[in-house]
């Protein structure tokens, strides 16, 4: 990170603003257990550092906000905590969407829409689209239920489905992308993980081939508008290069 971002102040050649960020919020149990708390309470802390994080974006620029709010694998955890975060994520629905509306937020979801989802979730998260589908400002993407390997089985078998009926010629990694959960989400410029952990669990892993990672100490609840100005701060600094070659010679090389 160091080398990379000595060379950023000789000039990145990352815009400076991302136009997709996507985190991956992670820390709450850890937070909570910290101060003595359940673990449901870090969940309920995390809802403002999630709106923290939306001023944040819009005061940047950003255009595309990507958060991994519950993945597949996080059927795993106890039954008591799986109806909570259902249940929590329900009322934080309930309660914001028109804060999300009045900053002109467009909301979209990504991930298997089915149970063991709730049905009265799944139809309040395409109210949400619909009440939302106006706003132009910046798009927030919710995953919920999300995982990156499903998301990819259910894009393969559309492909085959659709060159089985003869609708679609061959598959490439247009025809793949075009049939993703969301088509119309760009590729990920940066993509954040709080709480130290620096894996990526399943999140994005076609639409973040490039993306650049930057790994916070922050717990989720403890994050806000600057900790996401300085991952941007560090962003911006990268040498983003698609595989082409370098364009001008690292600090640590001689001059030419
Ligand atoms: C992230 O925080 C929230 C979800 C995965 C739903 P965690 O609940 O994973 O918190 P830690 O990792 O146990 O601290
Ligand atoms: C990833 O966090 C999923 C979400 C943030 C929703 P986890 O805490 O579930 O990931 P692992 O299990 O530590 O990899
Ligand atoms: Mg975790």
């Amino acid at each position: 990170m160091a080398a990379s971002a000595s060379r950023g102040r000789r000039g990145g050649s990352a815009d400076r603003v991302p136009g997709h960020v996507a985190i991956i919020m992670d820390g709450n149990g850890r937070w909570a257990n910290a101060r003595g708390l359940r673990r449901n309470a870090g969940h309920e802390a995390g809802e403002e550092a999630l709106f923290r994080s939306v001023e944040g974006a819009l005061a940047l620029g950003v255009r595309d906000l990507t958060v991994y709010a519950f993945s597949t694998e996080n059927w795993r955890r106890s039954p008591e905590e799986v109806r909570f975060l259902l249940e929590f994520n329900r009322s934080l629905l309930l309660r914001r969407v028109d804060e999300l509306i009045d900053r002109d937020v467009r909301v979209r979801f990504i991930g298997r829409r089915a149970r063991p989802v709730p049905g009265r979730l799944i139809a309040l998260m395409e109210r949400t689209e619909e009440r939302t589908a106006h706003c132009s400002r910046m798009t927030l993407r919710i995953a919920f239920n999300y995982g990156s390997r499903s998301e990819l089985v259910d894009a393969a078998r559309r492909a085959a489905e659709d060159v089985a009926s003869g609708a679609l010629r061959r598959i490439d990694a247009r025809s793949l992308a075009a049939r993703l959960d969301d088509p119309a989400m760009p590729d990920v410029d940066l993509l954040i993980r709080t709480s130290g952990e620096q894996r990526v669990s399943n999140f994005l892993l076609w639409q973040a081939a490039y993306a650049e990672l930057v790994f916070t100490d922050v717990l989720w609840p403890d994050f806000d508008e600057a900790e996401l100005a300085r991952c941007v701060a560090v962003y911006a600094a990268r040498d983003r290069r698609f595989g082409g070659a370098q364009d001008r010679p690292s600090s640590a090389e001689p001059e030419a």
